[in-house]
């Protein structure tokens, strides 16, 4: 198993180009099942999850080719209507084939996922959403078996709004008969990049960004020729990499845009950030301020950039509270930074953290993707060396890091 081995303390110098978004490219993979012919997929960046979903397409049938970002996607013939529990105990956004395998097929066998490192994740509000608009599914041997000769518009209201809930049922109204009305959708920019996949594929969808989208059903969609929006989590990473180091970083190809939340609590730890278009300059302060945040769906502070965050507090002045919303178990890196001697400690879903002077190098191990680039994060302002274990997490959702690390003047290599 390879890990990673960075010597803090190097200031940040240099510019970095994003790449495209990892939960934005996985259900648009999964929305070309809609179609048959041969789909293009641009600005998809190389990762292990985007290999992992390129497998399970290829189980289902379709030729899958990933070269220079680029994916292409053979969809003439469905040969399997099953994504096996090998591939969704390791990636949950499989369950992402269920609803367009449903609407294309009439049916689809898809394994249920597990809890997970950061919650228990269940996918019940999939399921409703589903059986609202006349699907039949039951559940047998770990599997949710769904059939559907044609799939009804329907009223469908989500209890919380659910990112690949919404993308799920998005992708199985857009074939379905008449008119289908998702409220309290989830509002993540991945959603409208899906949405906009899918209309460039001749579905007919309103409303996507907002609470409510209304898609009304067509006959059939052309293959995809599609460029996916950059990552605004790895955008936001290099943000935290750059603040934590006192660094002077340039972001080139991002969508400043998508992460208003992230910026606005950056500036006030601090952190000095000029937009020009797409390109953000990031200058990190001398020592940051502690400040709090609370993890909320879309428009609000990301969960995917909690852990990251909580490393940038760990060495700022004063004392910050971190809630955690969204998951339930999503404080594992809490463990692991306090090796590093941070000072946090954890009351239901709130960690206090007390900003010490310094951190130090550590052995430590990554649990989950962003657990593991809020250690890499926190390893680049420590004191001495950092090797971190379980490096498969980050290469799940980071493409080239520590490539693009380097090339910023972090000391960090792979130890294979
Ligand atoms: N939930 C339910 N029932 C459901 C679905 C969700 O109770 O049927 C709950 C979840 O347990 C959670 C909340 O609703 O408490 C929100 O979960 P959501 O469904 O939105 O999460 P997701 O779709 O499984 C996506 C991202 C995650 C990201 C979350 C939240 C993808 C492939 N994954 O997950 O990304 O954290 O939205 O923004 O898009 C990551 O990239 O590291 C990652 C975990």
């Amino acid at each position: 198993m390879d890990k990673i081995e960075i010597t803090g303390g190097i200031r940040l110098h240099g510019e970095v180009t994003i790449s495209g978004a990892k939960n934005a490219v996985l259900p648009i993979m999964t929305a070309a099942i809609l179609s048959s012919g041969e789909n293009i997929i641009k600005n998809v960046p190389n990762l292990r999850d985007v290999m992992t979903m390129g497998k399970l397409l290829a189980h289902l049938g379709f030729g899958f080719h990933l070269e220079d970002n680029q994916v292409l996607l053979q969809t003439q013939k469905v040969t399997s209507i099953e994504a096996p529990y090998d591939f969704v105990k390791t990636m949950r956004a499989s369950v992402l084939v269920l609803g367009p395998l449903l609407a294309r097929s009439g049916k689809a066998r898809v394994s249920l996922p597990g809890g997970c490192a950061i919650g228990a994740r269940p996918i019940n509000l999939h399921i409703k959403g589903l059986e609202k608009m006349g699907a039949k599914i039951t559940l047998s041997e770990g599997y949710i078996e769904a059939t559907a000769k044609q799939l009804k518009g329907a009223a469908i209201y989500f209890d919380i709004p659910t990112v690949t809930g919404t993308e799920n049922l998005m992708m199985a109204a857009a074939l379905a008969k008449g008119t289908t009305l998702i409220e309290n959708a989830a509002c993540e920019p991945e959603v409208v990049d899906l949405a906009n996949a899918l209309i460039s594929m001749g579905a007919d969808i309103q409303g996507a960004g907002t609470s409510i989208i209304k898609i009304t059903g067509v006959n059939k969609l052309r293959p995809l020729d599609y460029t996916v929006i950059p990552d605004r989590i790895e955008t936001a990473t290099f943000i935290a990499a750059a603040a934590i180091t006192h660094g002077d970083i340039k972001i080139n190809k991002c969508r400043p845009e998508h992460l208003e939340a992230v910026i606005n609590k950056m500036k006030e730890a601090g952190v000095k950030i000029t937009q020009k278009n797409d390109k953000l300059i990031i200058k990190g302060p001398e020592r940051l301020s502690s400040i709090d945040i609370k993890t909320m769906p879309h428009p609000g502070f990301p969960t995917d950039m909690q852990a990251q965050f909580m490393a940038m507090m760990a060495i700022a002045d004063g004392t910050s509270l971190i809630t955690e919303n969204i998951f339930e178990n999503r404080f594992m890196h809490i463990a692991e930074l306090k090796r590093m001697g941070a000072d946090l400690q954890v009351e239901g879903s709130t960690a206090t953290v007390k900003g010490v002077k310094t951190l130090t190098g550590a052995p430590v191990m990554a649990t989950d993707l962003r657990a593991s680039a809020s250690l890499v994060v926190a390893a680049l302002a420590a004191q001495g060396i950092t090797v971190i274990d379980r490096v498969y997490h980050l290469d799940r959702g980071y493409e080239r890091i520590e490539n693009k690390l380097s090339l910023l003047g972090a000391k960090i290599r792979r130890i294979k």
